[in-house]
């Protein structure tokens, strides 16, 4: 089994490379943020929680994400691996998810970065905002909240994963194609 983390700031790319390597690899691609979105489209109890954070920027409780993730990766019983995406964000995530993969003789294989300046992404999520219908999407201030959460929170989990050896970043600037061909090589080098 392989286990991919797809690490990066808020717009670097990780849904967009997701939906590629996951058919090179054979991966089952896990969004947290996707997953949340779903459950606010279908008005469930997780997604009117969830939405009182999203929108803010701010991040859903640990112990709300965890539980959700691992039930989403048991109802992959037959999965070939997964591509753990927006997923770990805290260090509190990281030391669950590996908690959990480890009670299952699993672990992640490594932490695929995807590096890009703040400056550029927020004008990408803003022009993203335009269409997306995304709340998180719709004003700088927000956005500018996502990345004070991600330097504050998930920041961390750079030093976490290179202390395992695990940690990978590519340059997130250029065309999709050229970030995914960046992806895959590295890929190539460790699977
Ligand atoms: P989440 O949905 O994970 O959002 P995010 O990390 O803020 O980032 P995005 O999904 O917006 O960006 P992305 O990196 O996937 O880039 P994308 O491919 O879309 O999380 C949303 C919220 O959910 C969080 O704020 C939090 O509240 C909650 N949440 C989720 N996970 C959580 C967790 N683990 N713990 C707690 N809370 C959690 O691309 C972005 C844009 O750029 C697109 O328009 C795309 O077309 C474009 N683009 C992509 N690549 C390129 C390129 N190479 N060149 C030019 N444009 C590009
Ligand atoms: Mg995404």
């Amino acid at each position: 089994m392989i286990n991919i983390v797809l690490f990066g700031k808020p717009g670097a790319g990780k849904g967009t490379q997701a939906e590629f390597l996951k058919g090179k690899f054979n991966l089952t691609h896990l969004s947290t943020g996707d997953i949340f979105r779903y459950n606010i489209k279908n008005n469930t109890e997780l997604g009117l929680l969830a939405k009182t954070f999203m929108d803010k920027g701010d991040l859903v409780p640990d112990a709300v994400t965890i539980k959700m993730l691992q039930s989403e990766v048991d109802q992959h019983q037959d999965s070939a691996g997964f591509l753990f995406d927006g997923f770990p964000r805290t260090i509190a995530q990281a030391e669950a998810l590996d908690a959990f993969l480890s009670s299952k003789n699993q672990q992640i294989n490594v932490t695929l970065a995807i590096d890009a300046d703040d400056d550029v992404l927020v004008k990408r999520l803003l022009q993203r905002g335009k269409t997306s219908g995304r709340p998180d999407d719709q004003d700088e201030e927000k956005i500018r909240n996502r990345y004070e959460e991600y330097n504050e929170k998930t920041a961390p989990l750079v030093a976490y994963y290179q202390k395992q050896n695990k940690y990978h970043a590519v340059d997130g600037i250029g065309t999709i194609a050229e970030v995914t061909e960046r992806l895959t090589q590295v890929l190539k080098t460790i699977l």
